[in-house]
């Protein structure tokens, strides 16, 4: 029909069943007229009806709720077998490793210390990879200092800036110091203090560093496609570096 989308056109564009109903649903609307027969629609109600359709069709775009992650299988990596001898021995090995204190060089700071609460970091103080007058070294963050960022219309990125701050709000650390030996018996290694920057040193005195970003949950974290806040770490194992196949260095 003149003007109509094909369903095979909205097959082939838009993939996913749901949408192909939008469509019928969009065409029935527009050509059979079964609300608004007769009434000669125009161009402009035509758009209109036609976005309204494809963002109902848009809701359903990460397809259908996979239900409890509990009846989800774990995935692993297929060439696993190529790295790992025996798997119970390694998911022992892992959860060890992920409390193990002795992990940081100071002897008190393991995976945990950061993924403690809920897989994420709840710590508040301390938690500051930049500083500034109102948010200080070592500051205990309150609740109403939250977001940094404040504009008058949020919804408008060109409205007066109410509060802003040059202040990054993180994951404490470890203190700076300088690698000498691991000491065999003992959890922390050699090493001596040497000085830090002023966002990580009060009175003469280091506080731990602060990386820029917050600690997200590793909690269901084996679901997640691609890792960090950014994405950069690939789904591709190849048991070497995060990188993926895409590392030159492999
Ligand atoms: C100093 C705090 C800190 C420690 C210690 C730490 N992490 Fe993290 N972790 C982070 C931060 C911050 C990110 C996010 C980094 C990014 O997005 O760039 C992260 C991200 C992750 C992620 C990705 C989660 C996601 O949703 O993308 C995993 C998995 C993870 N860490 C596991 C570990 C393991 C295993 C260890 C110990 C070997 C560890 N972390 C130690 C702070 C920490």
């Amino acid at each position: 029909m003149n003007g109509s989308l094909s369903i095979e056109t909205c097959r082939r564009n838009f993939q996913a069943e749901r949408r192909v109903l939008a469509c019928k649903f969009y065409n029935a609307i527009l050509w059979k007229g079964v609300i608004m027969r007769g009434r000669g629609i125009t161009m402009v109600w035509r758009l209109a009806l036609g976005f309204l359709m494809l963002a109902i069709a848009g809701l359903n775009a990460q397809g259908p709720n996979p239900g409890s992650l509990k009846r989800v299988p774990v995935p692993q990596p297929t060439n696993l077998p190529k790295y790992v001898k025996d798997r119970t021995a390694l998911v022992t090995l892992g959860k060890t490793l992920f409390w193990d204190m002795q992990t940081g060089s100071d002897g008190r700071q393991a995976c945990a210390s950061c993924h403690f609460h809920a897989g994420a970091d709840h710590r508040s103080q301390n938690q500051l990879s930049k500083t500034s007058d109102a948010l200080p070294v070592n500051h205990l963050l309150t609740l109403d200092e939250f977001p940094f960022h404040v504009l008058a219309n949020a919804a408008d990125n060109r409205s007066a800036v109410l509060r802003d701050t040059p202040a990054v709000a993180g994951s404490g650390g470890l203190f700076r110091r300088i690698f000498v030996d691991i000491v065999a018996g003992s959890a922390a290694d050699s090493g001596y203090d040497a000085a830090d920057i002023p966002a990580f040193s009060l009175g003469g005195v280091n506080v731990r560093q602060v990386g820029t970003r917050n600690t997200p949950s590793v909690i269901n974290a084996v679901f997640n496609f691609r890792n960090f806040w950014d994405g950069r770490a690939s789904n591709i194992f190849t048991g070497m570096t995060p990188f993926g196949d895409s590392d030159p260095d492999l």
